[in-house]
């Protein structure tokens, strides 16, 4: 067809799109960006683009007609509650024994994360990303995705003092009397608003509970980083609200994209094809392994190799509470942002955030999302029957991170003489083993791709996002995200163009 020709096309706007179309714009390339979800920019009949924790509605969901709140119960109720089908924020997306949880809309999940922006350990990221050199990655790419982001860490000082704080204090000294190194994890939170949050004096965002459904100030997103740099560039297009569904070779040359346009409904209006030079799958770890595995199984993209779908992780995230005594309160009032973990990880193979439980009222309740060493993996495969894209996950496989975050909880509840909460996953259970918010995988670096994401079988197509992440990157994820797209997009830059 005569479709319009383009230099190169991004799919989707995370971290990885975000840093392929700036630094391609930036070397006088025409970017066509393409995100699923909205653009986010435009306040509903409330004055708030995002909505708040307590009180989901219509823009919290993606394409839901019923909330699937992560902690979906409290007290033994259910919290979940109806709201009007829309292209909301959060995408609880259900494949066989996971939910998993993605952000949708113009950042991708920048816009839902907590922003804790944590580099691994040096002696750990050989075993994040075997076939990368750690030199470079933490002597220029860790540093330029740090500061791209607006890294920082909180003042301890104010920490020591905050009352939105008290609950990560408890954790501190429950973890430090256990023996258990403390550590603060950096986030790209502005800490100076956090500041004037709790002091009254400006809007509250993260002391309001948001987070969840997006944050109506404070946070750092790519909507206060990337993307105006992306804008100003005066290079890229951005359609949001399109899906992208096809990507084949053209004939030509370069390759036919075609996306569907939708309204806010989830209704398919429109569909448009391009034709891109080149081509960068960042739909994140579960949209591009589902993109890439589609393609192949249907003979748009018959020659990509055998690992494509394979090597998808779910971070070992678990999820806890700990019921503490009377005299441990954590406080009525607790910022959404986590500032806090304990370290376990070489011992016993658990990272710990002391998350916060911002429910407004006093719970006496410590809540802890793990980071843990899964071993195990998943593969995505084309489902022929069914026209869709399956993972084979299972919910006994989160075994192991229960073990390994037990290595941490079991000792805490020994010593202070305390016990897990039974209520915040259900009626009387324990850990939240259901969900990952750390999908990473299914297109991995040095086997799907090269060792700098070009895809094997097609020149000019690229993954530049979490899928070359191979299932664990040992903290949270999106600093190593940025830092490694960061890293392939200059060789892509320098060699590809
Ligand atoms: P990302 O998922 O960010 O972006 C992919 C984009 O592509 C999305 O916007 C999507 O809508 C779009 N897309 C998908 N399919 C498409 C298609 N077919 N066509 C067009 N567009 C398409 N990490 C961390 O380091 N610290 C933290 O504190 C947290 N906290 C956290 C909380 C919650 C609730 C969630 C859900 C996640 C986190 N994370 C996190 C994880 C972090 O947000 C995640 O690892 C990154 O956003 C992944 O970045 P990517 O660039 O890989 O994809």
């Amino acid at each position: 067809s005569d479709a319009a020709r383009i230099p190169a096309l991004v799919v989707g706007s995370g971290y990885g799109g975000c840093v392929a179309a700036l630094r391609l714009a930036e070397a006088g390339v025409d970017v066509h960006l393409v995100e699923l979800g909205k653009a986010w920019d435009t306040p509903g009949t409330d004055g708030k683009i995002f909505a708040n924790t307590t009180t989901p509605d219509y823009r919290s969901f993606w394409l839901r007609t019923r909330t699937k709140q992560p902690l979906s119960n409290f007290l033994g109720f259910p919290l979940d509650k109806d709201v009007p089908r829309h292209t909301g924020i959060l995408d609880a997306e259900e494949f066989s024994g996971i939910t998993v949880y993605q952000g949708r809309g113009l950042g991708g999940g920048s816009l839902v994360n907590g922003g804790m922006a944590v580099t691994p350990k040096r002696e750990n990221f050989g075993s994040v990303l075997p076939t990368v050199n750690a030199d470079e990655m933490y002597g220029v790419y860790y540093p330029r995705a740090n500061a791209g982001l607006g890294v920082a860490t909180i003042d301890p000082n104010w920490f020591e003092t905050a009352e939105c704080y008290q609950y990560a204090r408890v954790g501190r000294k429950h973890a430090q009397r256990s023996g258990f190194p403390f550590l603060f994890v950096p986030d790209v939170y502005d800490w100076d608003y956090m500041k004037k949050e709790q002091a009254g004096t400006v809007p509250r965002s993260a002391l309001a509970g948001e987070i969840l459904y997006g944050n109506n100030a404070g946070k750092k997103s790519l909507q206060q980083t990337y993307l105006p740099r992306i804008k100003a560039t005066g290079r890229v297009t951005i359609s949001a609200l399109h899906r992208v569904t096809s990507v084949t070779p053209a004939s030509g040359g370069g390759y036919t994209v075609v996306m569907e346009q939708l309204d806010t409904a989830g209704t398919v209006t429109g569909t448009k094809s391009v034709t891109a030079d080149k081509v960068f799958f960042a739909a994140g770890s579960v949209g591009t392994s589902k993109l890439l595995v589609k393609l192949k199984a249907t003979g748009a993209l018959p020659n990509l190799n055998n690992e494509v779908g394979k090597g998808w992780g779910d971070n070992g995230n678990v999820m806890c509470g700990r019921a503490n005594h009377m005299w441990d309160a954590t406080g009525a009032l607790q910022s959404s942002i986590p500032t806090a973990g304990i370290d376990n990880w070489a011992a016993g193979g658990a990272f710990a955030e002391v998350a916060p439980l911002p429910t407004g009222i006093e719970t006496y309740a410590s809540f802890y999302l793990s980071i843990t060493k899964n071993p195990n993996r998943g593969t995505f495969s084309w489902n022929a029957g069914a026209n869709k894209v399956d993972l084979d996950w299972q919910t006994a496989w989160k075994q192991p991170s229960i073990a390994m975050a037990k290595t941490i909880f079991d000792k805490i509840n020994a010593k202070e003489g305390t016990i897990y909460r039974t209520d915040l996953f259900g009626v009387y259970k324990i850990w939240g083993d259901h969900l990952t918010y750390h999908p990473l995988g299914g297109a991995v670096l040095g086997k799907a791709t090269d060792n700098y994401g070009r895809l094997h079988g097609y020149p000019g197509l690229y993954v530049i996002d979490g899928a070359l992440i191979p299932g664990n990157t040992s903290v949270n994820p999106f600093v190593t995200i940025t830092a490694l797209a960061e890293r392939n997009i200059e060789k892509i830059v320098a060699t590809d163009l």
